[in-house]
């Protein structure tokens, strides 16, 4: 029984894998209709969400399957003072997998050592959000070829943007890939990531302030949103949130065929003019969320294609 819990916990080759299942989902959907009859998930968000929550309630039920689940802690017996095992070896008994979201780092992770069925870390903390990443690798692949050689900007909260920190080990594996970290001081890349992860695997990075400087090497443009729910105090918060605003004018300099990408949902981050530009690619993000889900659904529950 597989989880997903980190994005490393996957395989390079498992990861060409699943993009290539997303693809030909995308091209012949009826073949995969009714791959997951009478299958069912289980979405346990103890967080709030939009695209993770509905991604995969919509992939297994394009997959032909049924979904049970909450979408606030507080509608569940977590409100009662449950702990996180007992929930999920309960929900194990009524579904064949569980996609779970939780506000403390390392939930999913316990949650899986008392799982009878397989658990995919849906966004834990300020931690890790491994299927963010899927939907980041098949963008990346339908927009750039594929994983090597590439010049990648984050842009924003690096401190506590989870789909941050799985990106950047995820894309570590690849070759001749550089890392440009663009964040106020106070939101940069922790240490965790930088030495643990960028400084350790030898991939060359620059740190800086300055977006518009920036953006001209770049292959990719990863903006985030800064992360008000992770912040100890609303002054900070508020000081911070507009560090960057992406417009046509910053992107004047920026290559013709640049990628820009962000986790959604967005704040202020990108104007929306931006979204009419060739270059802004968050919403084909969304829709390829859904299809890399449907995929790992597959692989997890070891159905044959
Ligand atoms: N990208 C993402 O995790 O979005 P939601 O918080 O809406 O699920």
């Amino acid at each position: 029984m597989r989880n997903l819990i980190d994005i490393l916990d996957l395989s390079v080759s498992e990861i060409e894998e699943l993009t290539q299942i997303a693809e030909d989902i995308i091209k012949n959907p009826e073949k995969y209709q009714e791959k997951c009859r009478y299958k069912k998930l289980a979405t346990l968000f103890f967080e709030p969400s939009t695209r993770t929550r509905l991604s995969f309630e919509a992939a297994m039920m394009e997959l032909g399957g049924n979904v049970i689940g909450f979408s606030e802690a507080n509608s569940s017996s977590a409100a009662k003072g449950e702990s996180v095992s007992d929930t999920v070896k309960t929900v194990g008994c009524y579904a064949d997998i569980i996609a779970m979201r939780h506000p403390k780092e390392g939930a999913p992770l316990a949650a899986s050592f008392k799982a009878e069925v397989p658990i995919i870390n849906a966004g834990d903390g300020g931690h890790n959000h491994p299927t963010q990443t899927l939907a980041d690798l098949l963008t990346i692949k339908m927009e750039k070829g594929g994983f090597d050689n590439l010049t990648i900007g984050l842009c924003g909260d690096l401190k506590f943007g989870r789909t941050v920190h799985s990106l950047i080990n995820a894309m570590s594996r690849y070759k001749n890939i550089r890392f440009v970290l663009i964040s106020p001081e106070e939101l940069s890349l922790p240490d965790y990531i930088k030495k643990g992860v960028i400084e350790k695997n030898n991939i060359p990075y620059t740190e800086t302030r300055d977006l518009e400087e920036a953006v001209k090497d770049l292959d990719i443009l990863y903006m985030t949103r800064v992360q008000r729910e992770r912040f100890f105090n609303e002054a900070d918060y508020i000081r911070l949130k507009d560090s960057y605003i992406l417009t046509l004018e910053k992107l004047a300099n920026a290559k013709k065929d640049l990628c820009v990408m962000h986790p959604l949902p967005r704040v202020n981050e990108i104007s929306p003019e931006v979204d009419e530009d060739s270059r802004a690619c968050y919403f084909k993000q969304v829709k390829y969320g859904k299809y890399m889900r449907m995929a790992l659904i597959l692989k997890f529950l070891e159905v044959e294609i």
